[in-house]
């Protein structure tokens, strides 16, 4: 059978929150076997017992079989750290899911385009990083970027944004690198369709749609906070009862992560130069005290 995307097997990089997530709806929506590396065993381990308890879940609610449990917990391969990258040199299209750091995406994305196949498609699932710098690491050292094989191998690199929770969330931001072909963007916006995805495009700017809007958001909700306008609970209870927002931006904060928010400000604020993006020092301070938020118990709030 053909299928548009033509992904035969995805590899995913990194077994974080935002990894296990998009291993899973690859596993279980686009039925596309997926092969699941991370540096971490025990990262592996946490991911792999979230998957099963997501599969138990939807078993349990009636909206899969135990059957189609099964076939999408097989579906996934873990690759281990001693295979390292090496492991996914056969897949057609890699997703990677690690921090949101330039240098390590830069380092990864030079690895990919050493070690996989030339025409596999190589995505980014960063919040806020410029595509288009992450697609010219990933011209083999030697070949000039203006070059056939330069725009190829960079042609080929796509940002391809989930938000988190993976599984509930409807929406992918698509994202094309000044270098991303036509095709490869067709075939980036079809997988995402099959894993059961709204898909919005937005150009290579900092921050692309979502978190060019959303983290000023959370910004001034930190500011508030430090200036005492309001009392945390009041903060988010504003926004969640006034206007009808699932989570208040304090815990949305917290949520996705404090080092994560602050990282995505520090790039809209370097790649915009505007003041408008500056990160307020109580959120610097936070990280300074490696309060994380949810994923570490403490942030805003407690979480045991
Ligand atoms: N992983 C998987 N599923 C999860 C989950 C998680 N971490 N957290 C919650 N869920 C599931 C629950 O299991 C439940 O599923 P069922 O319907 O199958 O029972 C469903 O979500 C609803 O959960 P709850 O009833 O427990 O709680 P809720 O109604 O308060 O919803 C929420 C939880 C979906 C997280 C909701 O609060 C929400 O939508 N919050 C906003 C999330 C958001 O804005 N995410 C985007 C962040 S930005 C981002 O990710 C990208 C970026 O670039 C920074």
């Amino acid at each position: 059978m053909s299928i548009p995307h033509g992904i035969r097997t995805l590899g995913v990089l990194g077994a974080g929150q935002m990894g296990l997530g998009i291993a899973f709806v690859s596993s279980l929506r686009a039925k596309v076997p997926v092969l699941l590396h991370d540096r971490s065993p025990e990262q592996i381990a946490k991911g792999l017992s979230l998957m099963d308890k997501l599969l138990a879940k939807d078993v349990a609610k009636g909206r899969i079989t135990a059957d189609d449990a099964k076939d999408a917990r097989g579906r996934v391969t873990v690759v281990g750290p001693e295979a390292g990258l090496q492991g996914l040199r056969d897949v057609d299209m890699v997703v990677e899911a690690v921090s949101e750091s330039l240098p390590l995406k830069q380092s990864i994305f030079g690895s990919f385009a050493a070690e996989l196949r030339p025409d596999a498609i190589l995505a980014s699932n960063t919040s806020s990083i410029s595509i288009t710098k992450i697609a010219t690491a990933a011209v083999p050292k030697g070949v000039s970027p203006a070059s056939e094989e330069g725009k190829k191998s960079a042609g080929r690199v796509v940002g391809l944004h989930f938000f988190n929770p993976v599984p509930v969330m409807k929406l992918v931001e698509l994202i094309s690198a000044l270098q991303t072909t036509p095709e490869t963007l067709d075939r980036a916006r079809s997988f995402a369709v099959a894993c059961g995805k709204e898909v919005t495009t937005s150009k290579d700017v900092p921050g692309f749609v979502s978190n060019a809007l959303l983290m000023p958001f959370i910004n001034e909700a930190i500011m508030c906070l430090e200036k005492g306008t309001a009392t945390r609970d009041d903060i988010d209870t504003t926004l969640k009862l006034g206007m009808n927002h699932p989570m208040g931006p304090l815990q949305l904060a917290d949520f996705i992560g404090l080092d994560t928010c602050l990282a995505i400000q520090q790039t809209l604020y370097e790649g915009t130069r505007d003041s408008k993006y500056r990160p307020s020092v109580l959120l610097e301070r936070m990280v300074d005290a490696q309060w994380y938020g949810r994923k570490n118990g403490k942030g805003f709030y407690e979480y045991k």
